[in-house]
């Protein structure tokens, strides 16, 4: 894989999908799933993998799971790309068992092409010793061009003192499973913020949420959120790691004009 070599991942997080009601009376989860579809098409992105890092159904709807499942097959099906999964705090493993690729446990390692795909289960919030010693020897040897862990929990905290202490737990056992491996980036999600870091050298993206985003301001000591959907596109090739957080939700444009074929940016013209 080369700079022009790309493997473009659509990261998906905190879907928080309801069934017989709409989320805080207006989240419709399933419906947003198929909104990302129709933003990565026209957006002209072909992905390589859709990842979701967990809270794909709100706590207490765990009937959800099949329209879930549904949703995001034709996803995959729209964008060319297969969608794995993983289950968060508020998922419920025995009902998320009808996920696919959840039927015989949820943890596993698969492959995409060259890269390698580590789906963890922190829905506890942490990752017991049984899953740490399975993380260690799924990545002990390198694989093609590396490796992408995905976990709901992030290994590094929120710099939003309301949020500092959710992340995963133990996370140094986690960072000692995967040390010296070809680990390439960790997808993680939970804040319902985006956010980037780097975690003993591995670069830590969290995914913001398709259902709801932290209001960032709303003090120490209160959790509130807004209805701002979310996703992130994440780029790896040989040398780089990039994210990029898009807003479902978005004002008319100011302004239009060709994209050039020698800028990754169009230039910004002089206007009257
Ligand atoms: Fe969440």
């Amino acid at each position: 894989m080369t700079r022009t070599d790309k493997f473009t991942i659509v990261h998906l997080s905190d879907v928080h999908a309801t069934i017989g009601e709409l989320l805080y009376g207006q989240v419709d989860g399933v419906a947003r799933i198929e909104q990302v579809g129709e933003y990565v098409v026209a957006a002209g992105v072909t992905p390589e993998a859709v990842i979701v890092t967990g809270d794909l159904a709100q706590r207490g709807h765990a009937a959800a799971y099949p329209a879930i499942d549904r949703a995001l097959t034709a996803l995959g099906e729209r964008v060319g790309a297969p969608v794995f999964t993983v289950l968060g705090n508020h998922d419920v493993r025995a009902e998320a068992r009808v996920l696919d690729g959840h039927r015989d446990g949820h943890y596993r390692v698969t492959t995409v092409g060259d890269m390698r795909i580590v789906l963890l289960d922190s829905s506890t919030g942490e990752l017991d010793a049984e899953q740490l010693d399975w993380l260690a020897s799924a990545v002990a040897e390198p694989f093609g061009t590396g490796t992408i862990v995905a976990l709901h929990h992030a290994p590094v905290p929120s710099p939003l003192p309301a949020l500092s202490k959710i992340g995963l737990r133990r996370p140094e056992a986690f960072a000692d499973a995967i040390a010296g491996s070809d680990v390439r980036v960790i997808l993680a999600g939970h804040y319902h913020h985006p956010m980037t870091a780097l975690y003993r050298g591995f670069p830590v993206a969290v995914g913001p949420s398709l259902a709801y985003h932290q209001i960032m301001n709303a003090g120490p000591a209160a959790v509130s959120g807004h209805d701002l959907a979310m996703f992130s596109l994440v780029q790896i090739t040989d040398d780089q790691v990039s994210t990029a957080p898009v807003s479902l939700q978005s004002p008319s444009p100011l302004f239009s004009i060709p994209a050039s074929p020698t800028t990754t940016a169009p230039q910004l013209r002089r206007t009257p």
